[in-house]
């Protein structure tokens, strides 16, 4: 572990986006890259924090250095998530998918002769973040979310903050129009109970760093 001012300190990353199977072959994503929640957990490991780091399927590979936990489900998340507790710190940049398939086939779904149509029935998914934040015991001091956005940003995250329970929300624009997600710069607002401080646009590396120093402060003071 390097030194720095996380030393001793236990930071929970979740990263990437879930794979909600359908059956053994077939499954349902999002377009997540993992690059940000990568870069976070490389920043923050970088500061001497002892990083568990939970992702989904990722297009980038994890850091070197960090407690990499590969699930492939959102509930496959949620347990590793409560596994890997108590933390000093959580952050969530997983891009978790919203619905799960109620019951995934155990076999691979035959194309009917008859041209009859599979129909998926979808079930909501446990939302890591507002768990973990609400947890009435072993609540992590500091529960950070993302909130990727494409319309009313600010008011948006603001309340998304409030209706989860967490203490900071990263938010950003994921308009098409952006080229943020899967590019390499982002554009984030910190929403936190002293108010919203806008970041300009950088390298997703440079987002981590500063939010892995904003973090060392805060578990600092
Ligand atoms: O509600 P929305 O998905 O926009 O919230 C985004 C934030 O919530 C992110 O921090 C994401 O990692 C987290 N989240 C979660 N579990 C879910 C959905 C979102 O942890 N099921």
């Amino acid at each position: 572990l390097m030194d720095g001012p996380l030393r001793g300190k236990h930071v929970l990353v979740t990263s990437g986006p879930t794979h909600e199977p359908i059956d053994p072959v077939r499954y349902i994503a999002n377009r997540s890259s993992g690059a940000q929640g990568t870069a976070l957990a490389r920043a923050l490991s970088a500061l001497g924090a002892d990083v568990t780091f939970v992702t989904g399927p990722a297009d980038v590979p994890p850091p070197d250095g960090v407690n990499v936990v590969k699930v492939q489900s959102a509930q496959q998340m949620l347990e590793a998530v409560q596994t890997a507790l108590p933390a000093d710190a959580a952050v969530f940049a997983a891009a978790v998918a919203d619905w799960r398939v109620v019951s995934a086939s155990d076999s691979k779904i035959k194309k009917d002769a008859k041209g009859s149509l599979p129909v998926l029935e979808f079930a909501e998914n446990p939302d890591i973040l507002a768990t973990v934040s609400q947890m009435k015991k072993g609540r992590p001091p500091l529960v950070v979310g993302f909130a990727a956005e494409t319309d009313d940003v600010m008011a948006n995250a603001t309340a998304k903050r409030v209706r989860k329970g967490c203490d900071w929300i990263v938010a950003n624009d994921v308009s098409p129009e952006t080229g943020i997600m899967g590019g390499s710069e982002n554009a984030v607002t910190l929403i936190s109970d002293d108010g919203a401080d806008v970041w300009p646009r950088m390298g997703k590396d440079d987002v981590a760093r500063q939010l892995a120093a904003r973090i060392a402060d805060a578990l600092a003071g």
